[in-house]
């Protein structure tokens, strides 16, 4: 809800109790934004919904209501329409009041929010010695999003690198480079993700085929979780190597994250076995310790457990997120935590948090959300992977985007017979690359599965990162233009709104608090990403020589107010972008 809508509902209210009495002081006007631009801005649904209680009419009802609604400084007389809508129209005064006010607002009018929580966002989380893949690179664009766009509304977040930095994996891993490359595990920066990688899969074949390898493989465990010296100074050469490898790609993506990995709950993990064993959830299945799950069923239709600690006494990856979720909880004291994985993972999750709920570790106050996202695919529709099979390296994709959009920009230059400087043309392919990776991502229903495309995601036309970095500069080139700095346009200039264009524009400058808060409640960034287009549609329209109004060689005061709609757009852009990872380039 935006501050105009509240404000409207502070009216209903008000109307409401004169009309009926106070007892429908609570009743919710059910304030919602026009179908149609024709019938006004908003529409107030309440007198359907009282039909009944009133035992009346609902037009009857609406009419009393209007007769005592005052909000002639927001709108223009209420509408009665249909079977008893209230239709209702913003004056343009009131729009241009609150332009004003937004201009000299560096949160361009968005309020922060008067609930901060503490929100824990687990997100990117790679695993140690194997390749950050695209499944990844989506978890680390969404989940660094959302957490911005939780930053900017005012909340205390807690960035997350949950990696996997615990397990067999690396049992197998030390035991095999102890065999073929020694240095590996003494020395540092002796391998690099590449071999690391090769060496992994060398390791699993062996610990697939070999019986001895993996009894070998086993003990390296047990001596790694038992804190045996060598073994742990190797694993933390390996862990360290990785980590290097992962900062790249966040250096790159300019990416914020706080890495705690699974070894850290690891401690913690008896604990949560004896107080499952407590409560009573804890049921022996052949040797393994689970808790039996509801509506969760195999094949045979009969109910699944979730194994927390194998026969072997091992732990699994659901026991330490049962541990994590307790210490985000009691440690962090988290009122949100939201994970952001595949969709392949849903299960996963809904398993930990009935476990966690049955074990009564949730507050009420505790909302678990994990934030799913579809699987990356290439254009021909399948998984995308590189022509011999194997998972993209990020490093390798990102560069190719930033590549790709280097070719085009020199192309571009020349057809526009502009000379720039070096420096320029690989400042503007690196930031319009990895903004395209991005925004590709971002702009779509994160639900759905995702084509990777190159060719869509670098198209100067439609829903991309150039279009919308292109639409900043393009503004920015008008104060250029005009030799006017917009930020110096003082901040009592008046805005006036004349034409349908100018209003249009303006009413939806307004709504970014919505978008927000919407983006805020749901988690789907893809709605940021369609009012920031809407956005520069709107504008281009506005700025459009037939159907728009005229800018630069406007008389004044129109001039100046129509500079100020051109200098809101673009700092909304701006920060809008901002909120999605990407930064705006003042030309291109
Ligand atoms: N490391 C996991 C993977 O690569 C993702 C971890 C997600 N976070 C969590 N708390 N389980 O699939």
């Amino acid at each position: 809800m935006n501050a105009t809508q509240e404000q409207l509902k502070v009216k209903f209210e008000q109307a409401l109790v004169a009309a009926f009495g106070a007892e429908y002081a609570g009743v919710d006007p059910i304030l919602v934004s026009a179908s149609n631009p024709r019938f006004g801005d908003y529409q107030a649904n309440v007198a359907l919904s009282l039909s009944k209680k009133l035992g009346q009419q609902p037009r009857a009802i609406a009419s009393t209501i209007v007769e005592k609604l005052d909000v002639s400084e927001i709108c223009e007389p209420p509408e009665i329409a249909g079977p008893g809508f209230i239709n209702l129209k913003l004056k343009t005064a009131y729009i241009e009041v609150q332009l004003n006010a937004i201009q000299a607002d560096p949160r361009l009018g968005v309020p922060p929010t008067k609930t901060p929580k503490r929100e824990i966002v687990d997100f990117s989380s790679p695993n140690i010695a194997k390749e950050m893949h695209v499944g990844h690179l989506r978890s680390t664009i969404i989940g660094d999003s959302i957490a911005r766009i939780l930053e900017f509304q005012g909340h205390d977040v807690l960035r997350l690198n949950h990696v996997g930095d615990w397990g067999t994996q690396f049992g197998m891993l030390i035991t095999y480079l102890r065999e073929v490359y020694p240095e590996a595990l003494t020395t540092a920066n002796a391998l690099n993700i590449g071999d690391l990688v090769s060496f992994y899969r060398q390791a699993k074949q062996r610990f697939d085929t070999d019986d001895t390898f993996q009894e070998t493989a086993r003990q390296e465990v047990v001596r790694l979780q038992a804190g045996a010296e060598d073994t742990l100074h190797a694993w933390k050469l390996l862990c360290e190597q990785s980590r290097h490898e992962f900062q790249v790609i966040y250096d790159l993506l300019d990416i914020n994250l706080t890495e705690r990995g699974e070894s850290f709950y690891n401690p913690l993990l008896p604990g949560i076995v004896e107080d499952l064993e407590k409560s009573g959830l804890l049921v022996e299945n052949q040797g393994a310790k689970c808790v039996f799950l509801e509506g969760f069923t195999n094949r045979e239709g009969e109910p699944l457990p979730l194994i927390v600690q194998k026969s072997d006494g091992g732990y699994n990856y659901a026991t330490t997120d049962l541990a994590a979720l307790r210490y985000r909880i009691q440690q962090d004291e988290a009122k949100r935590i939201i994970y952001v994985t595949d969709v392949g993972q849903a299960n996963h999750f809904a398993q930990v948090f009935q476990v966690a709920r049955k074990a009564g570790w949730i507050p009420d106050d505790v909302e678990l959300v994990h934030v799913p996202f579809g699987l990356v695919l290439g254009e021909d529709g399948k998984r995308y992977r590189t022509r011999s099979s194997d998972t993209v390296p990020l490093r390798d994709l990102l560069d190719e985007a930033i590549a790709r959009t280097h070719t085009e920009l020199v192309a571009r230059l020349k057809e526009e017979e502009r000379e720039e400087t070096e420096e320029f043309i690989n400042k503007v392919a690196e930031v319009v690359g990895i903004s395209a990776v991005k925004y590709a991502d971002l702009s779509q229903n994160r639900t759905s599965n995702y084509i990777f495309s190159y060719d869509k995601m670098l198209d100067l036309k439609g829903n991309t990162a150039p279009y919308m970095l292109y639409a900043y500069a393009r503004i920015q080139g008008i104060s250029r233009k005009g030799g006017i700095n917009l930020g110096n346009l003082g901040n009592n200039t008046k805005v006036l709104l004349q034409h349908e264009t100018e209003l249009a524009l303006a009413k939806y400058l307004l709504q970014l608090d919505e978008v927000l808060s919407t983006v805020e409640q749901d988690l789907l960034p893809h709605r940021l990403c369609e009012y920031l287009y809407e956005l520069s549609k709107k504008f281009n329209h506005f700025y459009d020589r037939n159907q728009g109004v005229r800018v630069l060689d406007a008389e004044e005061p129109l001039r100046t107010s129509r500079l100020v709609l051109c200098d809101l757009t673009a700092k909304t852009l701006k920060l809008g972008l901002s909120l999605l990872g990407i930064q705006v380039l003042e030309r291109m």
